[in-house]
């Protein structure tokens, strides 16, 4: 069988053969049969964008692995800045890498005194902390006048190490200021996540489990990356007109901020609330299937058809960081419609599996973080994918400034009108 693709335009009878590769053909075979034809793709859905090695994800299979590694191995064994390190470079780092690497992050976690001072405290109180990360992230952006000079590597990797290195102290900030908590400075001598959770939690003494550590870097591990996503798209889209990293992040993190996107774990704990008890959830199930009530939250995605591997090991970290706190009194709830949805035809039918939101928001509420942080969470670690993709895109020879064609459905040229005769 040939692995080629044959398009016939029946108004012209003109007809062009181009090759299929890895199941992609090249969308120029279309401009080769008429440049003023279009191909109408709404959201993507069969159009891939880039050529990229960086995560590859089988939905039907239920695989995500980064560059290569299997997700479940890499939560078992690594570490969010080995992984890291992993998804910048496309290899493991080695002993003297990894330790080079570790300290480079852990000493660019420091903020200029003025993004505290001056402009976090100049917030509303009740501001959102998404939106006030977003904010900070292209604000931060202003105090390196070299994060322009995108052509230049050093520029570059310098950019993407501040910006790895200082997003969990922006995050904290934010929610420190919506808290009313003082901010709490980095601390150089502790893990990554460990200074993540101290910049978070710490008022006086301040002792962390080692488990709750762990469930933080296995949960960062998870959201590193997950290849074109939304907020990967708007980094690769915005990043494409070659403008600075920090504009491009606060771009990626703003599609993130949205319910469809990195919103989703705060709809589970709102519908678990709901639901209120177990004895409540068959009438629940009921309702999300006669289509009155609202969708089953956590459940379902665009792409995984099988189940999603991030949950799987989601609900292992769950319980670990529950013998910490104990337990979500949601998670009853929780457990009961997994139960059930996998039971029921309704789901099987329209393979609708748990998705890894389904348990990260009860680990999130047992941690103490409150429903707002949740998304900021997410923008932690994805903030390592969203550099990784950005670096790729700038070293792709096939891309350009990103630009989609549309297809026009309003009026025809028309005279224009004077008010007074309107
Ligand atoms: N509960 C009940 N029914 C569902 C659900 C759900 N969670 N998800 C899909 N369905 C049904 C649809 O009603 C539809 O049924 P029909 O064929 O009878 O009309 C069928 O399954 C297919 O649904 P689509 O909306 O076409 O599937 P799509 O791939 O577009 O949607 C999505 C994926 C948005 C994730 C969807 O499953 C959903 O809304 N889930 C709940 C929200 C959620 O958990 N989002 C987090 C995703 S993970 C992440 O972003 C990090």
């Amino acid at each position: 069988m040939p692995d080629t693709i044959t398009i016939t335009d029946d108004r012209t009878g003109k007809t062009v053969t181009v090759p299929i590769t890895d199941g992609v053909f090249p969308a120029s075979a279309v401009r080769e049969l008429d440049p003023s034809l279009f191909i109408y793709d709404p959201a993507f859905m069969q159009t891939a964008a880039c050529r990229s090695a960086i995560t590859y994800l089988d939905g039907d299979a239920g695989i995500l692995r980064y560059r290569g590694y299997p997700i479940e191995q890499l939560a078992e064994k690594s570490t969010y800045l080995e992984v890291a390190y992993l998804l910048l470079n496309g290899e493991l780092p080695n002993p003297e890498q990894l330790a080079t690497w570790s300290h480079d992050v852990t000493h660019h976690t420091f903020i200029h005194e003025n993004m505290r001072k001056r402009f976090v405290d100049g917030f509303h109180y009740d501001a959102h902390p998404m939106g006030m990360l977003i904010s900070a992230v292209s604000a931060l952006g202003t105090f390196y006048n070299d994060a322009k000079d995108i052509d230049s590597k050093e520029s570059r990797d310098k950019q993407i190490l501040r910006l790895v290195a200082k997003m969990p102290t922006l995050a904290s900030m934010c929610y420190r200021f919506s808290a009313g908590l003082p901010f709490v400075y980095p601390d150089n001598d502790i893990s990554f996540p460990a200074n993540f959770l101290q910049m978070m939690w710490k008022i006086g003494e301040y002792e962390l489990d080692p488990r709750l550590e762990r469930a933080m870097d296995v949960l960062f591990i998870l959201h590193a990356d997950h290849e074109q996503n939304c907020g990967t798209t708007a980094m690769r889209v915005v990043g494409s007109s070659h403008v600075d990293p920090y504009s491009s992040c606060a771009a990626a993190a703003a599609a993130l901020y949205g319910p469809l996107h990195g919103g989703a774990n705060e709809a589970v704990i709102r519908m678990l609330t709901e639901i209120g008890h177990v004895d409540n959830v068959p009438k629940f199930i009921e309702e999300v299937k006669s289509g009155k009530g609202s969708r089953l939250m956590g459940f379902g995605h665009r792409v995984y058809k099988n189940f999603d591997p991030r949950a799987t090991i989601i609900k292992k970290t769950a319980y670990d960081v529950f013998e910490v706190t104990g337990t979500n009194p949601l998670l009853d709830i929780a457990l009961k419609l997994e139960e059930v949805a996998l039971a029921d035809e309704y789901f099987i039918s329209r393979k609708l599996y748990p998705n890894v939101d389904f348990y990260s928001g009860l680990i999130y509420q047992a941690m103490g973080f409150p429903v707002a942080m949740f998304t900021v969470l997410f923008a932690i670690p994805r903030t390592v994918g969203w550099l990784a993709h950005w670096q790729e895109l700038l070293g792709d020879k096939d891309q350009k400034i990103s630009r989609p064609r549309q297809w026009y459905a309003g009026e025809d040229a028309r005279d224009y009108i004077d008010l007074s005769a309107r």
